[in-house]
């Protein structure tokens, strides 16, 4: 359905990719992979350093897009240099929340920190790290603010799914358990089309309802890419054997929520105004309601920001507030086909795409180990 991660080549092709995107560390052989933790101690298994290896490069692609938010619309310091900010976009950027600016600094430092993290664990492990550096060839922001250099990911022409909204206010549903069920759309213009979530020149800056369409955009994108990685974590954690690399998710992984929950109050907050509907002058299309009134009620309250209980395992059972989804089985592919369908790898090519589906595909292999 998208410029997915689709690839015609075969798995072993698609090896030969691997091999130049990965950056070998440290002295991995076949036997760094034994299964036998007894006899190899120190080393991960196969999948775990495959889980591990699908994570580090979901977090490079998530840094790319928020270092280039920072640049416009953060706090560009020492912790995360870059740029110099856009002052209308963090102007309209702070109607949502007088603290966006250092929101965004924080988030883009957390996950700048996760690839980091992971590739030196497995770079200890003596296992092959995860290096994109040279598919950053996109072209970025021009706007006056961002920095000129190239990007991994495309935040111009965005198609978010706002469906995380009235997910995690459904009491009726979960994805886990009613796959084809269709959460609403906060947002159904977002839904459809491509959207800038960032000014991509300084035209862009002007009227003020477009450059607050640009700012409530990302909004609603922040909630999109943070809810994501609130399920990924505890959907790959059920596949990992090493008890350290559990804790590795389970400790990175609820910052993601941290996140998305933040995001998820701020995203409440793009139209205040019960009575005038923020319509985009450059794209009629795209209209952000007051959620309360239009259109209204328990899944769209704004307020109702903590995940509402919804079935769980089997509706034999209470009801209980829960991350959703969670099911582990294709959840690597799975996200990355979110990433894909949101328009971040618009522009890449198609060797990126082949890489991200092999290592999405190692990580989905990953069995748990006793
Ligand atoms: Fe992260």
């Amino acid at each position: 359905m998208s410029d997915a991660v689709n690839g015609s080549k075969s798995r072993a092709n698609r090896r030969s990719f691997i091999k130049k995107g990965l950056t070998v560390a440290g002295t991995a052989t076949a036997s760094a992979f034994a299964k036998n933790r007894e006899e190899d101690s120190g080393r991960l298994n196969r999948g775990d350093a495959a889980i591990l290896r699908f994570l580090a490069a979901a977090e490079i692609i998530e840094s790319d897009l928020w270092i280039q938010y920072n640049e416009l619309g953060g706090i560009q310091d020492s912790e995360v240099p870059g740029g110099s900010g856009s002052a209308p976009y963090i102007a309209a950027l702070k109607n949502l929340d007088g603290d966006m600016d250092q929101y965004i600094h924080d988030n883009t430092e957390d996950e700048i920190s996760h690839f980091t993290f992971i590739n030196a664990y497995l770079a200890s492990k003596g296992a092959e790290t995860v290096d994109l550096d040279r598919f950053r060839t996109l072209q970025g922001s021009r706007a006056t603010g961002a920095a000129l250099t190239g990007r991994l990911t495309n935040l111009m022409q965005l198609t978010v799914d706002t469906s995380w909204y009235t997910r995690y206010r459904s009491r009726a549903n979960n994805p886990d358990l009613d796959p084809a069920f269709v959460f609403p759309q906060a947002i159904p213009g977002l839904a459809k089309g491509q959207h800038p979530a960032i000014p991509r020149t300084d035209a862009d800056l002007s009227p003020d309802a477009h450059i607050q369409a640009i700012a409530n955009t990302a909004a609603f994108h922040f909630g999109f890419i943070e809810q994501g990685g609130t399920s990924l974590y505890p959907s790959l954690a059920q596949r990992v054997s090493d008890l350290e690399v559990l804790r590795i998710l389970l400790a990175i992984g609820p910052t993601e929520t941290a996140h998305f929950q933040t995001w998820h109050d701020k995203a409440g907050n793009a139209v205040n105004d019960p009575l005038a509907p923020l319509t985009d002058p450059n794209d009629h299309t795209l209209v952000f309601p007051n959620l309360n009134i239009t259109p209204g009620g328990e899944d769209f309250q704004t307020n109702l920001i903590m995940p509402e209980p919804c079935p769980f395992l089997s509706r034999k059972f209470p009801v209980c507030s829960i991350i959703r989804p969670t099911a582990t089985q294709g959840a690597a592919m799975g996200a990355l086909n979110a990433f894909a369908q949101d328009g971040l790898f618009i522009g890449q090519s198609r060797e990126f795409r082949e890489l991200l589906r092999d290592l999405a595909e190692d990580a989905d292999e990953a069995k748990r180990e006793n």
